[in-house]
């Protein structure tokens, strides 16, 4: 699979998976758990987690799934703002570990620009990136204003990666950020690619999908991964769905496939407001 370098000399690759939603429901553990470890089977080495999704429970069931398999994947979590003084994201960083059951995380983001002083929370990720509890650390959901305030912060200049929203029906992040992160080696991974579902259902999606013998989530995963540098991580849990993501890594999309989707799921006409929804 293409990989992108990261600053570090790390190497990410494009296409992962992602886990909210899940370790929410005892119940569903077992489903989650095996929708994991077949993606793994079918190549998947990236996994973005977070302490918030399931309040932890997503990182518990990936160390179910990832058990034994750990050093071959390339793990993300992130720790919420209100965690994002210097001793909570120290605290915070241990806790995801234990749940996790390893010794360190790949990439450690925080997940939302919060009240803490950006300074304060990458003082802290220095901290634990010395003592190897992370290889790389990042943000999530900043803009392009708020990069600058990272990139201005003592060492603010390791910033890794920004995980932000990114599919094509919200492609805002094409004004700024997205050539602000590129100037800056920030690696963008993008969240929601598939809009989260309703997005697959719109009909010049699967005239395209049709026509490459695919599912119009493998049209609308490709489409993302269109772009030099970029990283993305869908989410799911039915087997098919897994099997059809991965089938984005062979979709070459032509000139007229571009045009169509241009057409159909235009950029904004002037910058917007930084989408999380
Ligand atoms: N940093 C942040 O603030 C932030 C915010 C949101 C998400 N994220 C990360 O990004 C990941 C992905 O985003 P997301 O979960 O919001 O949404 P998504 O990946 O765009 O969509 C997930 C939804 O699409 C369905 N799906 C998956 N593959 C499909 C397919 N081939 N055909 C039809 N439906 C399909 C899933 O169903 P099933 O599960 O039933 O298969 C699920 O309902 C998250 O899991 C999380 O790791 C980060």
């Amino acid at each position: 699979m293409r990989q992108v370098t990261l600053k570090s000399g790390d190497k990410v690759p494009v296409l992962g998976v992602g886990t909210w939603r899940m370790g929410e429901r005892k119940g569903e553990r077992a489903a989650e758990v095996a929708a994991i470890r077949l993606a793994l089977d079918l190549g998947i080495r990236l996994v973005d987690t977070a302490e918030m999704y399931g309040e932890g429970g997503a990182e518990e069931m990936l160390a179910e799934a990832l058990a034994g398999r750990r050093d071959e994947i390339f793990l993300v979590s992130k720790v919420y703002p209100h965690n994002a003084a210097r001793k909570n994201v120290l605290a915070a960083c241990e806790r995801s570990l234990k749940r996790l059951k390893t010794d360190r995380l790949d990439l450690y983001l925080l997940h939302w620009p919060g009240s803490v002083p950006i300074e304060e929370t990458i003082g802290a990720f220095e901290t634990l990136r010395g003592e190897g509890k992370i290889r790389n650390w990042g943000v999530s959901n900043f803009d392009a204003g708020q990069m600058t305030g990272v990139a201005r912060a003592p060492k603010g200049s390791n910033c890794a990666s920004n995980q932000v929203l990114y599919h094509l029906g919200s492609r805002g992040i094409e004004w700024q950020l997205l050539e602000a992160c590129r100037k800056a080696n920030v690696m963008v991974m993008a969240y929601s690619p598939l809009g989260q579902g309703p997005l697959l259902r719109k009909p010049a999606l699967k005239a395209i999908a049709d026509k490459h013998g695919v599912e119009p989530a493998a049209i609308a995963l490709a489409w993302v991964l269109r772009l030099p540098g970029m990283v993305t991580i869908p989410k799911a849990v039915k087997p098919d769905h897994v099997r059809a993501n991965m089938k984005a890594l062979d979709v070459k999309l032509d000139a007229d496939d571009l045009k169509a989707l241009d057409a159909a799921f235009p950029a904004p006409k002037r910058a917007e407001p930084l989408d999380m929804t």
